[in-house]
């Protein structure tokens, strides 16, 4: 079953804005909650979701640690925290966003984050979506700091630059089959007449074309004025995203 969605690539290819697109295709159509999770450190998703992320994981890290240092033995350290982790998801209309923020200090950090592991392991059957955007290396899902992801899309644009990320993202997740389930390329905002040409480029990195998100200026207005990318109804960029989540769950028989 396909449960865990995450998008990953090189800064500015369009993994934020694609997240939130792939986000309001589930809200229009399926019914089960969304957890949608911000593992970029540079922390943006929740504005283009119209959300005014308060608290991040990486605001209240320090903190936690801090407090349970302090604790009276016989205190439950994990219930503590875990009251703090649930403090930081945001609950919107149809999904939840937990908001991942900056990573660690110099501190050790271990203890904490497994927990923030098990929380994660918690919430997670308590949804029938995870949506995930990423930061450009992965690191966090080579560190398991979160969960694993059923289906990851690499985004490339016309930057050569992405194109060579995409190629280091296969070679890290090699071998991770059981941590990551399937793996496409998608490109985004290229030029009609670059596109050949791209795909020739991305044809030995050995992760799969599933498709093109073309350049979108109603997308770009709504970002322009700050507006909720969920908003967003039939309009090229939206339309090939969903289109592309479809073709995704109809391979493998998944109904929504
Ligand atoms: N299909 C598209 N059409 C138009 N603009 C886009 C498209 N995809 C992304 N953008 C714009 O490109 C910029 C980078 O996108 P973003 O999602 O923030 O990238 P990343 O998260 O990979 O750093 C943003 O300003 C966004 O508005
Ligand atoms: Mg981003």
């Amino acid at each position: 079953m396909i449960k865990s969605i995450a998008v990953a690539g090189k800064g500015g290819t369009g993994k934020t804005t694609i997240a939130a697109l792939i986000l309001n295709c589930l809200l229009k159509k399926s019914s089960g909650p969304i957890l949608v999770i911000d593992a970029d450190p540079d922390a943006n998703l929740g504005f283009l979701l119209g959300i005014k992320v308060e608290q991040t994981l990486g605001d209240i890290r320090e903190e936690m640690l801090e407090e349970i240092k302090n604790f009276p033995a016989g205190m439950d350290k994990n219930q503590y925290i875990e009251a703090g982790l649930h403090q930081i998801l945001e609950e919107a209309k149809g999904f939840d966003l937990l908001t991942m923020g900056r990573g660690e200090g110099s501190g050790c950090y271990c203890y904490l984050n497994s927990l923030v592991r098990k929380f994660a392991d918690d919430l997670i059957p308590m949804y029938r979506w995870i949506v995930m955007d990423n930061e450009a290396g992965l690191e966090h899902i080579s560190r398991r700091t979160t969960s694993n992801v059923d289906v990851l899309f690499v985004v490339v644009n016309e930057n050569p630059l992405s194109i060579e990320t995409a190629r280091s993202i296969e070679k890290i997740t090699r071998g991770m089959e059981r941590d990551i389930g399937k793996k496409f390329i998608i490109t985004n905002k290229v030029k009609p007449e670059r596109l050949e040409k791209i795909r020739e480029n991305i044809k030995d990195i050995g992760i799969e074309y599933l498709g093109d998100v073309p350049p979108d200026e109603k997308l770009e207005e709504m970002i322009f004025n700050g507006e909720s990318l969920l908003n967003l109804n039939d309009s090229p960029s939206l339309n090939s995203v969903c289109k592309i989540i479809d073709t995704v769950l109809s391979r493998e028989n998944v109904s929504v």
